[in-house]
């Protein structure tokens, strides 16, 4: 089991490598700062954080309230109730994901079955939906490629868990070791 985790963790972290190599690569010496465009090419890399955040949603749920008398699975809700809908459950329903226990970027890129709408939910849905889950994106991903590009680091406790205060959160506060990467031209 550890052993396949291993393996999985480093298939993902070398074919995200190769997408940010493959980007660096392509830069013009005059270009000098990550891009717009290269951005955009970072697919795999943005489907990797998707499922991490099908996994461990950042934002636990949140409230809202029955506008009408309405019922939902079997349940009367009254109008002026408050409802708390919940991504965690939500990422883990196998009505809407297949395979859920898998840890699986692809099903982002090519899903075996299409995500229903309101069914893959970190950044919420609806009206008020995150407005800043383009600005997230975008911070992610220079994060990642300034990361991988840069440095190699491992973890000190491979085994450290996931503590929620009430956000996501590495319990140890996940010290690494880390060294700069150094790529020949
Ligand atoms: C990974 C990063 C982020 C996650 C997971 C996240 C998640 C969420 C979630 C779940 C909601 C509630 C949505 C709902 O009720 O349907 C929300 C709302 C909101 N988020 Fe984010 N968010 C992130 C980053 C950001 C950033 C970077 C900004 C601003 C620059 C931002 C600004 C907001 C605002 C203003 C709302 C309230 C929207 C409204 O009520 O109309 N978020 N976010």
């Amino acid at each position: 089991m550890i052993f396949s985790c291993f393996l999985l963790s480093l298939s993902l972290y070398l074919r995200a490598l190769s997408e940010h190599m493959e980007i660096l690569k392509k830069r013009q010496p005059s270009e000098g700062k990550l891009t717009w465009s290269e951005l955009q090419k970072m697919k795999y890399t943005w489907t990797v954080a998707q499922e991490l955040m099908r996994f461990i949603p950042p934002v636990f749920g949140g409230f809202r309230e029955a506008l009408k008398d309405t019922s939902f699975g079997g349940y009367d809700i009254p109008k002026g109730w408050k409802v708390f809908w919940a991504s965690s459950p939500t990422h883990m329903d196998k009505d809407f994901f297949a395979d859920l226990d898998e840890f699986d970027p692809s099903r982002f890129q090519n899903p075996s079955k299409p995500i229903p709408p309101f069914s893959y939910i970190p950044f919420g849905a609806g009206a008020h939906m995150c407005i800043g889950n383009e600005f997230a994106r975008v911070e992610t991903l220079t994060i990642v490629h300034n990361m991988i590009m840069n440095f190699e680091w491992s973890e000190v406790n491979p085994d450290e868990m996931i503590t929620c205060q009430p956000m996501p959160y590495p319990s140890m506060g996940l010290p690494i070791r880390i060294k700069e990467r150094i790529t020949s031209e």
